[in-house]
Formats: C-alpha cells, structure tokens, sequence
C-alpha cells in the first residue's frame, strides 16, 4: 500500500548513520509500544484500527446516513485535531468541485467547515447557507470549550433553531465531545442531541480514526470501513522489530538524521491539490506533537506543480535548510489525455496522446532530480492508489512515526503546552473573568 524510498536522501549522510540511530530508535518504539513514555495516557490510537467497536462504526454508518437525507449541505464545527483529520480525507477523496452546480449530489451533500477561526466575514457566509439550504451540523470538540468552535456554533445552531425550531433541530445537530465532562456535553443531554465520544486516551490530532473524523467522512459518503481496515493494515505492518526494514521507522530515522544535520525544515509535497488537507493535517500532528522545548522540525508543506512557481525558487535555491517528504501516487486512475492540435500553437503536439498523470509523474521526478542537485534531500512516499485503504494506511504511518520520532527527540508527542499561552492571553484581552491581572499586565504592554 505504501512504500518509502530514501534513494534520493541517502547521498545526503553516511552509510554507518543507521547503525548510530538505531539503537536510540528501537528505544523510542518500545517506549511508545509499552506505554512508558511521557503523555502515555494518550495512546489509545497506537491499536484503535483494530479494536474499533463494530456497533460504533455501524452508529456512525447509520447516523450519517440520516444526516444525508436531510441535509444539503453539512457544517463541521471544529478546530485543529477536530476537524483537521475529516477535511484531509473528505478533500482526497470527493471529486474535486463537486459542490459547484449542485449542492447535493447522487445523495451526499456539500460539506462546509466553520469554527477553525475568527473571522466573522466567513462565519457569515457558512450561516448564509441555512438561509438557502436545508443544513444538518455535527460539532467537534473534545474539551467542549475552544472559543473558535464555541462562538461558532453558538451562532449556527441558533440560526438552525430560527430556521426549525428548537425541536426540529435537534435531528439535525450532532456533538463529539468528552464522554461526561464539558459544556458540549452538558447541552447534548439537555437537548436530547445525537452524541458521539471523543475517547479519553486519544487526543485531537491523534483521532481522525475516532467518531471525530469517521462521522464527517462517512456523511461525505466515503467508506469507513475501508479507511480502517487501511489504517488496520498499517498498524500490523509496523508493529516489528526489525526497524531496518519497518518503513515508518526509517522515515522517523531519515528526517532525524537530517534535523540532526541541522535542516530546519522538513516540507511535505504533494502533486495532487486534493491532498491539501492532507498536509494541514500533518503539520498539525507533527508540529503540535514535535515543537517543544525549544526542539523540532518545522513541518511546512507545498502543493505542487503550483508552488514550484512561487517557492520553488527557495527551494532551490535559497538556504539550505529544508529537506522533502514527497507523497507520490503510484496509480492514478483518472485518465485525461492531452489532444493533438493540427497547428501546435503552443507547441504541444510532443505530449499528443500522453495522459496527464504521466505529465505530472515526470515533472515529479524532474523537480525531485533538481531539488537534490540544489542540496535537498528527498524522501519519497509512494502511494499504491488515491483511495480510503490507502488513506487509512497513509494516516496511521504519520501517527505512529510522529509518536516514536516524539520520543526519540525527548518530548511528550501527546500534550501541546505552547498552544496555551496564545489563549491565556486572549482571554486576558478579551475580558474574561479570572484574568484581570494578566489583562492589566498585558495592557501595560500595548
Ligand atoms: O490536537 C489537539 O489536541 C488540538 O489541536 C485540539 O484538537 C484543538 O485545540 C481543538 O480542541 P477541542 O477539540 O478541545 O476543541
């Protein structure tokens, strides 16, 4: 399903670095494996794709399917490991555009997403939507108390409630939140909401295979039951101990020679837009879990073709402090060809009968071959087919190599202590009660 290549890294260190790595690594994945480290109450994703309560999946199945019948258009309200996970996968795999034209189609409906920021300008537009559209919504928040999704869905679910009263709303709202504890949680009961359990050993980023993702990429009409028997396959394949042969340990072993080399910056590529969300995903996960202590890769992505013309330049040219994580696709199943024109205008009659997957696997390895001549370092991530098996496999490979890398450079991968700072001061500014010393010192300060 996946298969790492390091063909074009290895120049970048020596034949003998894996000797010195392996031990260190062999303990950060028995660290992780038997549960010893830092933040090992937050683990529980290690064998969730093959624990998975079939009664859960079968819930979220059917839920979803109601959801479908009523809504033409479905908002997640969520921010980061909330709603990260279901955007990746949903944007992979739903035909690009889909929602242009027809907001519902072949039954699934348009998804949207609201409560990832606080931009009133964009909350306003999603709640448009229920002006026009028949809207069902499934809030996303472990805590219950982020104020991006709180404000959010404070309003949407208002405006749901204008639009079918308090009661003929209730089919039409489902919660994911913490089993007992939170304000979510407390309302969910109250009114009698369809709820979902954000499990107490997974945290956000970590839950993509949870109700957390499961519901919204079910709703999306993608097969759930194939993104984790992927994510299943993965977590068999990697549970070894021969690492030298374990491709989601020479991937942590490739990108921490290369920080250890002192490469700041490991850059996820991809060719295909589609996986856009991908890559917000895995910099949520690798730099929530790494960034700490004052250590860490900088997980920055790219979307190519397209970024060549803007970054590409650095890249090639600029400071060499970044390496690259290339996640290739090895089966493309559209077939677009490009046809021949009798003047050939634009010169393009030598690619006359080529598919556009061969055009963009040779711009591929031709960047590949460029970036390593300017002193980039590539991996390759070599997908077998852009489908929800590969999907699901592809996501446990990143969760389980960002737990051993975790360990292996001496961080809890599972808190993310430095996201607190930003909303203590916030709160402050913002007035809440409990904060007035931080305000008054804050203010001070302006
Ligand atoms: O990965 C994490 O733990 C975070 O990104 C959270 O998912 C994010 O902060 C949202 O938190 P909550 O689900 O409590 O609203």
């Amino acid at each position: 399903m996946l298969r790492l290549s390091l063909d074009k890294a290895r120049p970048f260190y020596r034949d003998g670095e894996w000797t010195l790595f392996e031990d260190q690594l062999k303990l950060a994945v028995k660290t992780l494996d038997e549960g010893t480290g830092a933040g090992n109450d937050f683990i529980g994703w290690r064998h969730q794709p093959s624990t998975i309560d079939s009664a859960l999946v079968k819930d979220i199945e059917q839920t979803a399917a109601s959801l479908r019948e009523l809504a033409d258009v479905f908002i997640v309200v969520g921010i980061g490991g909330s709603y990260l996970g279901a955007r990746a996968v949903i944007d992979a795999l739903n035909e690009p555009l889909r929602s242009l034209g027809e907001v519902k189609r072949e039954g699934i409906p348009t998804i949207v997403y609201a409560g990832h920021h606080l931009s009133g300008r964009e909350l306003l537009a999603v709640e448009s939507l229920i002006d026009r559209y028949d809207v069902c919504l499934n809030v996303i928040s472990k805590s219950g108390t982020t104020t991006e999704p709180a404000i959010a869905f404070r309003r949407l679910k208002a405006k749901i409630e204008e639009k079918y009263g308090v009661e003929g709303s209730v089919e039409r709202i489902v919660v994911t939140t913490d089993k007992a504890r939170g304000a979510l949680r407390t309302l969910a009961t109250e009114r009698g909401y369809k709820s979902f359990v954000v499990p107490d050993d997974i945290g956000g980023r970590y839950s993509v295979l949870t109700a957390v993702g499961l519901l919204p990429i079910a709703v999306a009409g993608i097969d759930i039951n194939k993104l984790i028997a992927g994510a299943k396959a993965a977590e068999e394949a990697y549970q070894n101990d021969d690492l030298a042969t374990n491709d989601c340990a020479q991937y942590v072993f490739a990108r921490n020679v290369f920080l250890r080399r002192g490469y700041d910056i490991e850059v996820l590529v991809n060719y295909e837009p589609g996986l856009h969300y991908l890559s917000e995903w895995w910099k949520q996960l690798f730099g929530e879990s790494e960034g700490k202590n004052g250590r860490g890769l900088y997980p920055a992505s790219m979307d190519f073709t397209t970024d060549l013309h803007s970054l590409g330049q650095y890249v090639q040219d600029g400071r060499r402090i970044l390496f690259e994580t290339v996640i290739a696709i090895a089966e493309d199943e559209v077939e677009v060809s490009i046809p021949e024109e009798e003047t050939d205008l634009d010169g393009l009659n030598y690619l006359a009968g080529k598919d556009m997957a061969f055009v963009n696997e040779r711009a591929m390895t031709a960047t590949q071959l460029a970036h390593v001549d300017g002193g980039v370092p590539n991996l390759r991530l070599i997908l077998d087919r852009l489908d929800a098996e590969n999907l699901g496999w592809l996501l446990y490979f990143f969760m389980r190599a960002c737990g051993i890398s975790g360990y292996l450079n001496a961080v809890n991968p599972f808190d993310q202590p430095g996201v607190e700072d930003y909303k203590k001061n916030m709160f402050a500014l913002l007035g809440k009660p409990g904060f007035e010393d931080l305000k008054a010192e804050l203010e001070a300060r302006l």
